[in-house]
C-alpha cells in the first residue's frame, strides 16, 4: 500500500506520522510546494522509526508527482489553513485553485487511486475533486465527519466524566460551525441513550461546543488543529488498507441518498479497499431531517462560489 499526503504542513505530518506508527503502509510520499520542506519532515520522521517501531518508508519530495505514481491513497492537505475569527468557507479563493490541481497531477500518475480530502472548506473541496477529475464517486472521500465525530465523543465524555472508550456518537452534515450535525438522539454511554446521563442543557452544551471544536482550536493555537484532523485521516486511511468496512461519517457525492444529489456533504459510510463500499441511510427525525436540508442548502451555496 503506497500512500500520498499532499501537504507536509502540521496536518499532512501528523497524518503522515500516524500512518507510519500504525504501520500498515508499506510507503508515505509526503509532498509540499516548498522547497526542502517534505524532503525534512520525511527524514525526520524516518529518524522515530526504531523508536516508534515501524518499517513504513516515507520519503519526501519537493512538487515532483512523479515520485507519487501508483499510490493507493492519497490525501489531501494542501492550502491555507484557517486564522482565528475566520471561517471554513472564507479560504475558498485560494484553496479552490489549489485543489483542482493537485487532484489534476495526483490522478495523472495514480488513475486508480482513492482521494481524500482535507482542504477546507472541505465538502466543496470534495465536490471540487469531482468535478476535476472524474473519479468514480465510491473514490472521493472528504474528512470531515470522523473528526467531527471524535470531537463529539471527546465533548460527551467530558459531560459524562467517563473514558472516550464508553462513547459513541456521530455527526452527520456540513464540516461546518452552523452546519454540522451532532447526532445526540442517537449517541450513546454503553449502547444506553446519553440523554438518560446527561440534561437537555448540558447536551445543547456538548452539542455547541462540537459545532465549534475546529474554532476553539484555532483560537488558542492561532492556526487550525492538526493532530485530530492527523489522526482521523490515518483511521480512514487504515481502513481501506485493511479493508475494513469500518463506518465514518464523511463527505461524499450522494445521488438520491438522504433525498440529496449532486453534492458532497457527511453521511455514514463503509470504508474499506474499494474507498466508499457503501453509503449508508439512516432514518432521521424529522428534525435532524431539517437540519440535514439547512446544511445542504449551505454547502450548495459555497459550492456555487465555484467558478
Ligand atoms: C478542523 O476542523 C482542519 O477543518 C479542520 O480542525
Amino acid at each position: 500500500m503506497k500512500v500520498t499526503v499532499v501537504g507536509a504542513g502540521a496536518v499532512g505530518a501528523s497524518c503522515a506520522e500516524y500512518i507510519a506508527i500504525k504501520d500498515f503502509a508499506s510507503e508515505v510520499v509526503l509532498l509540499d510546494i516548498k522547497e526542502g520542506f517534505a524532503e525534512g519532515k520525511a527524514m525526520d520522521l524516518m529518524q522515530t522509526a526504531s523508536l516508534m517501531g515501524f518499517d513504513t518508508k516515507i520519503t519526501g519530495t519537493t512538487n515532483d508527482y512523479s515520485k507519487t505514481a501508483n499510490s493507493d491513497v492519497a490525501v489531501i492537505t494542501s492550502g491555507i489553513p484557517r486564522k482565528p475569527g475566520m471561517t471554513r468557507e472564507e479560504l475558498i479563493d485560494i484553496n479552490a485553485g489549489i485543489v483542482k490541481t493537485v487532484s489534476e497531477n495526483l490522478v495523472k500518475y495514480s488513475p486508480n487511486l482513492i482521494l481524500i480530502v482535507v482542504s477546507n472548506p472541505m465538502d466543496t473541496m470534495a465536490y471540487l475533486a469531482h468535478k476535476a477529475t472524474g473519479l468514480p464517486k465510491n473514490r472521493i472521500i472528504g474528512m470531515g465527519g470522523a473528526l467531527d465525530s471524535a470531537r463529539f465523543k471527546y465533548r460527551l465524555a467530558e459531560a459524562l466524566e467517563c473514558p472516550q472508550s464508553d462513547v459513541d456518537g456521530m455527526v452527520l452534515g456540513m464540516h461546518s460551525d452552523t452546519g454540522m450535525i451532532p447526532l445526540t438522539r442517537l449517541a450513546t454511554r454503553n449502547s444506553v441513550p446519553v440523554s438518560n446521563f446527561l440534561s437537555k442543557e448540558r447536551l445543547a452544551q456538548v452539542l455547541e461546543d462540537t459545532k465549534v471544536g475546529g474554532a476553539t482550536l484555532t483560537k488558542l493555537l492561532g492556526t487550525s488543529a492538526w493532530y485530530a484532523p492527523g489522526a482521523a485521516v490515518s483511521s480512514m486511511v487504515q481502513a481501506i488498507a485493511c479493508d475494513q468496512k469500518k463506518m465514518f461519517p464523511c463527505s461524499v457525492m450522494l445521488q438520491g441518498e438522504y433525498g440529496l444529489s449532486d453534492l458532497c456533504i457527511g453521511v455514514p459510510v463503509i470504508l474499506g479497499k474499494n474507498g466508499i463500499e457503501k453509503i449508508v441511510e439512516i432514518p432521521l427525525s424529522d428534525q435532524e431531517k431539517e437540519t440535514m436540508e439547512k446544511s445542504a442548502a449551505a454547502v450548495r451555496d459555497v459550492n456555487g462560489l465555484l467558478n
